[in-house]
């Protein structure tokens, strides 16, 4: 696979950190972009698509599709729609292109939990974020609902993000 065009890392110290990060990503996404997630359960994927779609101004009610595999939130502004999608049991390229994602790409912004190694095929141009916890440990616990931070590692591929570097924080 091709080397990112640059890389960024940052912790979260709670929930609304990485709401917020996320939310400042959203608002430099355009149509066509590709974001896979990555991070065991419970890392955060699922709240920084909500952080996402603030950023980006789509319809609110963002919620795990890991049974419905892919949720569509309409714009409330002018921007491009948000196509949320849940990887987790698809694991082939085939099964990935099954959801017939090419149909909305390309006025879309398309975020995949669990979509490295599933879905580089999509997009040459794609921002891979990487959420875990800085200490490591098993997921679910019991706690899982309490603030802690999450550390973010973001590769950025594709002649879309060279020259693009987002700035966080
Ligand atoms: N800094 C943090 N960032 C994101 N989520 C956090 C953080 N600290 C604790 N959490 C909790 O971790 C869980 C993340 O769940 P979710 O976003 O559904 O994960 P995933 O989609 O990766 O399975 C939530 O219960 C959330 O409250
Ligand atoms: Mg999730």
């Amino acid at each position: 696979m091709s080397s990112p065009v640059w890389t960024a890392e940052l912790v979260t110290a709670d929930v609304e950190l990485t709401r917020a990060t996320a939310a400042e990503i959203g608002r430099t996404l355009a149509a066509g972009d590709v974001l896979l997630l990555t991070g065991e359960l419970g890392a955060g994927k699922t709240t920084f698509t909500q952080g996402l779609g603030v950023g980006l101004g789509v319809r609110s009610g963002i919620i795990s599709p890991t049974f419905v595999l892919v949720r569509i939130h309409p714009s409330i502004t002018d921007g491009p729609q948000l196509v949320h999608v849940d990887a987790y049991r698809l694991t082939s390229a085939g099964e990935i292109d099954d959801l017939d994602l090419e149909s909305t790409l390309d006025t879309s912004v398309t975020v995949i939990e669990w979509g490295e190694g599933r879905a580089e095929h999509l997009s040459p141009n794609r921002l891979h974020i990487h959420l875990a916890r800085p200490t490591g440990g098993e997921l679910p616990d019991f706690e899982a609902d309490d603030d802690e931070p999450r550390t973010l590692q973001i590769e950025a591929f594709g002649p879309r993000w060279e020259g693009q570097r987002i700035q966080l924080g």
